[in-house]
C-alpha cells in the first residue's frame, strides 16, 4: 500500500511513522508514506497556498492550484484508488471503513487547514471525506495520522500476531473483553478465575460473554439498542 498525504505542515507528520508499529510497517515494505509539501507547488514567489473568501466572511481558503498541481502530478505517475479529504464534515471514520482502506493500493490524504479548501477541490478530485469526530482541529493532519494508524495496522503481516487485530474493539461490532497479566494476583486484587484455568473453549465462550455485555452496557448503540 502506498499512502501519499499533502499538507501545509508535514513536520506534524514524521514523528508518527518513524516509531513503533507503522514504523516496522515501512521498514517490512508493507506501505510507503510520502508526505507532499503543498507549499512546494505554489509559483508565485510568496509560495501563497491560501486567499480570501469570496463573498466576504472570516478565514482563509485553501485555493485550488497548487493542490492541483500536486494531485495531477501525482496521478501522472500512478493509479489511485481514493483521494480523501479530512475535514470536521466528512463521513465519521470508523473501524468499517479503517478496514475497506486497509484493502487499498494507492490513496491519497489531503489535510485541510483554515477554512477549509476552495469546494471545486470537493468537487472535482476528492472521492471520499473523512471526519474522525464532531470537534474541530487546527488541521487535518492529525486526522490523517489517525486514519493511517488505523488503516495500516490492519495490513496482513503488519501486527506480529495475526489475530490480534480481528480480535480488536469494534471488529464485530463488539467492544473487546477485559484483558489481564501477571501477576494473577495484585493487593488482593484477583485475575478472573476461567483465565487461568486452561480450559480454552471455556475461557473463549467467557470472552464472547464479557464482550456483549460491555457493548450492552458502554456501547448499546452498537448492538442497535440506544
Ligand atoms: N480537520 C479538522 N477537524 C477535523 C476532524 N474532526 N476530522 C478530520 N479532519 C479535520
Amino acid at each position: 500500500m502506498r499512502i501519499d498525504i499533502i499538507t501545509v505542515v508535514p513536520e506534524i507528520l514524521t514523528s508518527p511513522f518513524e516509531v513503533s508499529i507503522l514504523k516496522r510497517a515501512i521498514e517490512k515494505g508493507l506501505v510507503e508514506i510520502h508526505l507532499h509539501n503543498l507549499r512546494d507547488y505554489v509559483t508565485d514567489n510568496y509560495k501563497q497556498i491560501d486567499d480570501y473568501q469570496f463573498g466576504g466572511g472570516a478565514g482563509m481558503v485553501m485555493m485550488i492550484e497548487p493542490i492541483d498541481k500536486c494531485i495531477t502530478n501525482l496521478k501522472s505517475q500512478r493509479d489511485y484508488d481514493e483521494v480523501i479529504y479530512m475535514t470536521p464534515d466528512g463521513d465519521k471514520f470508523d473501524q468499517r471503513t479503517a478496514n475497506t482502506l486497509s484493502l487499498k493500493g494507492n490513496i491519497i490524504i489531503l489535510c485541510g487547514h483554515y477554512k477549509g479548501v476552495d469546494q471545486r477541490v470537493r468537487d472535482h478530485f476528492v472521492t471520499k471525506e473523512i471526519s474522525i469526530g464532531d470537534y474541530v482541529l487546527s488541521g487535518g493532519e492529525l486526522a490523517a495520522a489517525v486514519v493511517c494508524d488505523s488503516i495500516i495496522r490492519l495490513i496482513p503481516g503488519v501486527l506480529g500476531n495475526e489475530t490480534s487485530a480481528l480480535t480488536d474493539s469494534f471488529q464485530d461490532d463488539l467492544l473487546a473483553p477485559p484483558v489481564y497479566t501477571r501477576p494473577a494476583e495484585y493487593k488482593g486484587w484477583k485475575v478472573p478465575e476461567i483465565l487461568t484455568s486452561g480450559n480454552f473453549p471455556k475461557i473463549e465462550s467467557w470472552r464472547e460473554d464479557q464482550s456483549y455485555e460491555r457493548t450492552k452496557k458502554l456501547r448499546p448503540d452498537l448492538l442497535g439498542e440506544e
